[in-house]
């Protein structure tokens, strides 16, 4: 039997995390209890994920050519992904995060793309087959959104799932929604593309039920909705199920959308059933939340498989 085919269109950055006790309010200066430095991006972790997970996964996407670049390239590199389109632009940085991580394990984000925001068309083109190939396309939007159109239309083309985990947050143009087989937003993300506030399970099915109504209704047509503690929604053509959250030791909930997203592609690449997929994907999100660092947090498919019986 062959590997699920992933490809994967997106960021890679280098997350610098700052551990402390509250954040500091305007104008204050808090000393921090501890700082890392670890890989990221909402590509580059989805990718790690699905290869981990025994995907074949081609990464699509731009670093720098500065010393942030080296560290990446050396955990790229060390990660089981095809790097042939992983490239190199001189005339921009590498995409950084800082990261702010409270005792909670809850994390504030401010990405800097740089060269990230330099995937283009043409950088897709080249990359063409390994889209056409693959069983899934992963999407974020932390690159442009005219290239993941781009994407898009390639694996529309040849019968390539599509799935839009649309973080960070943005309102979307309506033709790439409607292109997109599976759209995985968190409660933030689906309040900002449907226009009304998601706080409860109620909210987050009348904001699916919506969203639903805008992607592709030739294909899985589903809109898995991740509402932390308040677990995951999944809203189809014809089933609505929620599944509670998994109850974890909470360290760092960098990255946890990340391992779920890679892990859902993973399995639909595999032909498991939708449901059996969130399944797997809301274990390996829940796997994430334990480890500190978003890259470092991708988890393998023993421990998505030890939650899953101890749950
Ligand atoms: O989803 C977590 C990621 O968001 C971090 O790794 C950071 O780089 C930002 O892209």
């Amino acid at each position: 039997m062959r590997n699920p085919k992933v490809a994967v269109v997106g960021s890679a950055n280098v997350d610098l995390v700052l551990r402390t006790e509250r954040m500091p309010i305007k104008g204050e200066t808090l000393i921090g209890d501890a700082f890392d430095i670890f890989t990221g991006g909402k590509g580059f972790n989805q990718a790690a994920a699905a290869a981990r997970l025994g995907a074949d996964v081609t990464l699509i996407a731009k670093i720098g050519d500065d010393p942030f670049a080296d560290i990446l390239r050396s955990v790229i590199d060390s990660e089981n992904i095809n790097t042939e389109f992983v490239k190199t632009d001189a005339d921009a940085g590498t995409g950084v995060a800082a990261i702010v991580v409270e005792p909670d394990g809850e994390n504030s984000i401010i990405v800097v793309p740089g060269a990230n925001m330099r995937l283009t068309p043409a950088d897709i083109d080249v990359a063409q087959n390994s889209i056409a190939e693959a069983d899934v396309l992963l999407l974020q939007l932390e690159t442009p959104i005219n290239t993941s159109e781009h994407a898009i239309e390639i694996a529309k083309a040849n019968e390539t799932i599509v799935i839009l985990d649309p973080a960070p947050a943005r309102s979307l143009p309506a033709n790439l929604l409607s292109q997109v087989d599976i759209l995985k937003p968190n409660e933030v993300e689906a309040g900002v593309l449907s226009g009304r506030a998601v706080s409860t399970p109620e909210d987050g099915v009348a904001a699916a039920k919506a969203l639903q109504s805008q992607i592709a209704s030739d294909g899985l047509s589903a809109v898995v909705l991740t509402l932390g503690q308040q677990g995951v929604l999944t809203y189809t053509q014809t089933q609505n199920t929620h599944l509670p959250a998994i109850a974890v030791d909470v360290v760092d909930t960098t990255g946890a959308g990340d391992a779920f997203s890679g892990a859902l592609a993973t399995a639909l690449a595999e032909d498991k059933p939708l449901i059996e997929a969130v399944i797997f994907a809301n274990a390996a999100g829940a796997a994430a939340v334990t480890t500190l660092g978003a890259t470092p947090s991708m988890p393998k498919r023993e421990k998505i498989e030890e939650i899953l019986t101890h749950k």
